[in-house]
């Protein structure tokens, strides 16, 4: 068969997303518009979007930041802590804004950040959501020191989100950024209520990917890196066809100087190269005809909302990665492969491949 060298595909959704705010969001937010329909932005900010009345405004930021003529639909999520209030749920549900409510257990989140300490004193909220059909999305890690940090998805799994589906066996369940094999178990084994999204440095990285050489603090993430075999089975995964499995770049800007750092900062910035990184994981597993299912159909199917109707052209291809992306008069940001090669390229909008 003869090598596929251009790729349409209805226009993508990125399930989780990191925008951040003000000048960070305004360099950040172009790279995932090129590409993306709509994203789930994450809730973590300083401090965390935890009320509707909250994220309304942010949404708000966030249009007001889209370059002139961008069509983009921002998606919300609100932040789950002890306090959360369970009457926040119906309002939730009925702004037609907030798409879902996120869990960060305690001590997995930023500094400062409140996160959950223990999964029970969210009941009264969870059962609320159950009700009103408005998705939990998990970052799925223990935090307790005593836990290896390489079991921290796996424990999880046992200890609170089997539970917690037994529980709330009508809630839909997002499983975010998953890392392992029993994570990608559990998911196939769940009832379809349950999903997972899968980041493209968790399908095309291993745990050597963070010590190539020397320290790799850019390839530094949580879920963290795991071994070969994990990540083997993550992509085949992803690449399955399984409609419980979804694009989720978790694209997470953090400036240089904080990642290069005695005490770095996690997360990788993939936003630049979303698209065309997820193209090289797929033709790696030989199922680049099962991109669409993954970027554009599984997450609008799961969150019950149209499918986009726009399409995007992918073209063979190498490019080179910027080094650096600027933000502002603040610094600037690593993007995930600087300076080396991308091997899809998206074509510009409305334009035909040669
Ligand atoms: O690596 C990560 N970075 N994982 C997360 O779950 C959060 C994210 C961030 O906010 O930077
Ligand atoms: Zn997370
Ligand atoms: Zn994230």
């Amino acid at each position: 068969m003869a090598t596929r060298q251009t790729l349409t595909l209805a226009k993508p959704d990125d399930w989780h997303l990191h925008l951040r705010d003000g000048e960070v969001m305004a360099a950040v937010l172009p790279q995932t518009t090129r590409c993306f329909a709509r994203a789930m932005v994450m809730p973590n900010l300083h401090p965390p979007i935890a009320t509707v009345e909250q994220a309304v405004a942010y949404r708000g930021r966030i249009l007001a930041a889209l370059p002139p003529g961008v069509r983009f639909t921002p998606l919300m999520a609100l932040y789950l802590s002890d306090a959360f209030d369970a009457a926040q749920v119906a309002q939730a549900s009925r702004s037609g804004c907030v798409h879902g409510v996120k869990l960060y257990p305690k001590g997995i989140a930023t500094a400062g950040q409140p996160g959950v300490s223990a999964i029970e004193r969210c009941y009264p909220a969870l059962a609320a959501m159950e009700e009103h059909d408005l998705p939990l999305l998990v970052h799925g890690e223990v935090t307790s020191t005593l836990v290896d940090i390489f079991d921290r998805e796996r424990t999880f799994l046992d200890e609170t989100l089997a539970p917690l589906v037994a529980r709330f066996p009508r809630l839909r369940i997002v499983l975010e950024h998953i890392s392992t094999t029993e994570a990608v178990r559990f998911v196939e084994q769940a009832p379809p209520n349950v999903a997972a999204t899968v980041t493209v440095h968790h399908m095309l990285m291993n745990r050597n990917s963070l010590f190539e050489g020397g320290i790799r603090p850019h390839h530094y993430c949580i879920p963290v890196l795991k071994r070969e075999s994990h990540r083997a089975e993550v992509l085949r995964a992803a690449t399955s066809g399984n409609p419980k499995f979804f694009l989720g770049t978790d694209s997470a800007p953090h400036l240089r100087h904080t990642k290069e750092n005695a005490c770095g900062c996690a997360g990788a910035f993939t936003a630049h190269a979303a698209i065309e990184l997820y193209a090289e994981a797929f033709e790696m597993a030989g199922a680049l005809d099962r991109l669409e299912g993954f970027a554009s159909h599984h997450g609008a199917d799961f969150y019950r909302l149209p499918r986009n109707t726009e399409t995007i052209t992918l073209e063979r291809g190498q490019w080179p990665v910027a080094e650096r992306i600027a933000v502002g008069e603040a610094g600037e940001i690593v993007p995930l492969r600087a300076g080396g090669t991308v091997a899809w390229r998206l074509c510009a909008a409305g334009a035909q491949p040669a």
